[in-house]
């Protein structure tokens, strides 16, 4: 038998709260337990919740504090939000609180947020998979208390040459720097650290594998901040004085067939494109509107 109440486990993006999906908020304002991760969730966000919703922030909680709170919340029938910075699936530690829930039979559902590592790349203006630059994003972290699974140390990672999205290791900076170009990227690969993404003391550094290492000490950032390595995140891909040539992806390519646009033709693609501005687009029949769960078609 499933106990009465119900956990959300709830991605709150990288901190600024207008990045919130509509669903994580809907949610919080109808839990009536918040426990949010208030290190990196910015306390707006747990604020969203009705009045009389009892609020904890986990930063100082045990994994056991945190399931007891939610347990005996979920046994007298409340609804539990759990708030998790970005997306719950990396680096959230959700494994180990969904293993619990599962053997308690709690009903439990998980909502995606926005990750650093997208926050981030918006804020680069960075593709992160540019075509013929690279096609691979890998998220990973630098060893430290953790120790990293064989064939992950970012030595190994580095052989690729893709977009390298590195969380939880600013302090390893130098380190990190170096292993890198043991393992085959140029000095000069393009790397930009994002430090507090989304929050009002955000900052960028940009350098390369060379410099960036003595920026961040300069700059004396040591937590909160995600390094993105590799030739995606070169502000020369953006600059259409720099010489750089830039692959057109085939998505919108006029040469290019595909499930939802025939390939057009030289005269008759240009007389679309100027079709398409003049007709100003279509309007969504409310009909034909998406339906968003929550909303009085419930
Ligand atoms: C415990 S992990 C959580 C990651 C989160 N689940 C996500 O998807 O973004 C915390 C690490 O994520 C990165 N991070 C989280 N929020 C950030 C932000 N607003 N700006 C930059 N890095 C952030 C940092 O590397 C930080 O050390």
């Amino acid at each position: 038998m499933t106990v009465a109440g119900k956990v959300y486990i709830i991605g709150a993006g990288p901190g600024d709260p207008e990045l919130l999906t509509l669903k994580a908020k809907r949610l919080i304002e109808s839990s009536d337990v918040i426990i949010y991760a208030d290190s990196l969730v910015p306390a707006e966000i747990a604020g969203f919740a009705k009045p009389g919703a009892r609020i904890f922030g986990s930063k100082d909680m045990s994994l056991d504090a945190i399931m007891s709170v939610t347990l005996q919340a979920v046994a007298d029938g409340k609804i539990v939000s759990r708030i998790q910075s970005g997306d719950p699936s990396l680096y959230g530690a959700t494994l180990e609180q969904m293993r619990i829930l599962e053997a308690q039979k709690v009903d439990y559902e998980i909502i995606p947020g926005v990750s650093a590592a997208f926050a981030a790349a918006a804020v680069l203006k960075a593709e992160l998979t540019v075509p013929e630059v690279t096609q691979t994003v890998i998220m990973t972290r630098a060893e430290g208390r953790v120790a990293m699974p064989e064939g992950e140390a970012l030595i190994d990672l580095a052989r690729h040459r893709s977009t390298l999205v590195i969380f939880l290791s600013v302090t390893r900076m130098f380190r990190i720097a170096g292993q890198l170009q043991d393992a085959g990227y140029p000095a000069d690969t393009p790397v930009a650290v994002a430090y507090r993404v989304g929050w009002p003391d955000e900052l960028i550094i940009r350098g390369t594998l060379q410099d960036i290492a003595q920026k961040v000490r300069d700059a004396k950032i040591t937590l909160q901040a995600l390094i993105i390595v590799g030739p995606a995140v070169d502000p020369k891909l953006l600059d259409p004085d720099s010489g750089q040539q830039v692959a057109v992806s085939h998505l919108y390519s006029d040469e290019y067939t595909h499930l939802y646009r025939r390939a057009g033709r030289g005269a008759h693609a240009d007389a679309q494109r100027a079709e398409l501005y003049e007709a100003g687009g279509y309007e969504i029949q409310p009909e034909a509107a998406p339906h968003v769960a929550g909303t009085p078609a419930d």
